[in-house]
C-alpha cells in the first residue's frame, strides 16, 4: 500500500479482465519464463527449518523480582508468564492510545460523518486506553517488575499490530476502512483482558483481577461501538435506493 504521491488518480487496472487480449499474452509470457531460481516453496520451508532448529527464542524476560511468598521455582515461572502478558497488554494499550489519536486526527481532518463515531466518542475510547495503560504500569510495578521492559509477548504484539497503525495513518484510508482494522485491535484487546483476568485469578491477585474486569467492561463497549459504526457505515454505502 504505497502512496502514489502527486500522481493523478487512475482507475484500478489490476484485474486481468480489463484487457482479455493482453491477459492472454501475460499468461503466455509467464508460462514461457524460466523461474529465477531452482525449487519451489519446499526450498523456502527447508531454509526456514534450518533457522527454526537453531532454537533462538524471540526475546527473553529479565531477571524476575524475588517475592517473599513466591520463592519456589514454579511460582517464579508463573510470575514470569504473568509479567510477560502484562507487558504485552501494556504495549497494546499504549498502541491503542496512538490508534485512537490517529483516528481522531483523521476524523478532525475529514469532519464527523454519520454513521460513524463522533470526535467525543473517539476521545472517550482513547482516554480509556490510556487509563488501562497507566493501570497496567502500576500493576507491573506492584509486582516488582519494570514497566519499561519489552517482553517477548510485547515485542510480538507490537510487530503484529504494525499493519493496523499503517492503515490508520495512511492519508488515503477512509473512516470505515480504519474501523475495519480497529475491529481487529478491539477483538484482540478483549481476548487479551480475558486471559489476564484468568491469570490474575489463578495466581490469587484478586485486586488486580477486579481492575482487569473493569477494563474488560470498557473493552466490550469499545468492541460493540466499533462493530456498530463499521456495520452501519458499510450498510449505508451498500444501501439500495428503493425510492
Ligand atoms: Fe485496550
Ligand atoms: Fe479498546
Amino acid at each position: 500500500m504505497k502512496s502514489t504521491g502527486a500522481q493523478p488518480v487512475r482507475g484500478n487496472r489490476t484485474g486481468m479482465q480489463t484487457s482479455p487480449e493482453l491477459a492472454e499474452e501475460l499468461i503466455e509470457g509467464a508460462a514461457n519464463a524460466a523461474p529465477s531460481s531452482d525449487g519451489g516453496s519446499e526450498i523456502i520451508a527447508e531454509s526456514r527449518t534450518d533457522y527454526i532448529s537453531e532454537g533462538f527464542p524471540l526475546g527473553s524476560m529479565p531477571a524476575m523480582p524475588v517475592s517473599e511468598e513466591a520463592d519456589a521455582d514454579e511460582d517464579q515461572a508463573a510470575m514470569a508468564v504473568f509479567l510477560d502478558k502484562l507487558s504485552e497488554r501494556l504495549a497494546f494499550e499504549r498502541m491503542g492510545v496512538r490508534l485512537y489519536e490517529a483516528l481522531l486526527n483523521k476524523c478532525e481532518a475529514l469532519g464527523e460523518t454519520k454513521p460513524g463515531p463522533t470526535l467525543e466518542d473517539i476521545r472517550h475510547i482513547g482516554g480509556e486506553e490510556l487509563d488501562h495503560f497507566l493501570m497496567l504500569n502500576e500493576a507491573i510495578e506492584t509486582l516488582g517488575g519494570d514497566p519499561t521492559v519489552e517482553s517477548p509477548s510485547a515485542d510480538i504484539a507490537a510487530v503484529a499490530s504494525m499493519g493496523i497503525m499503517q492503515v490508520l495513518t495512511d492519508p488515503r484510508s477512509s473512516v470505515p476502512q480504519c474501523l475495519q482494522v480497529l475491529l481487529t485491535a478491539e477483538l484482540t484487546d478483549n481476548a487479551g483482558w480475558e486471559l489476564l483476568i484468568e491469570l490474575a485469578s489463578n495466581l490469587g491477585y484478586d485486586d488486580m483481577r477486579e481492575q482487569f474486569e473493569t477494563a474488560l467492561t470498557h473493552e466490550e463497549e469499545h468492541l460493540q461501538n466499533v462493530r456498530d459504526w463499521l456495520s452501519d457505515s458499510v450498510m449505508e454505502k451498500a444501501r439500495v435506493d428503493e425510492s
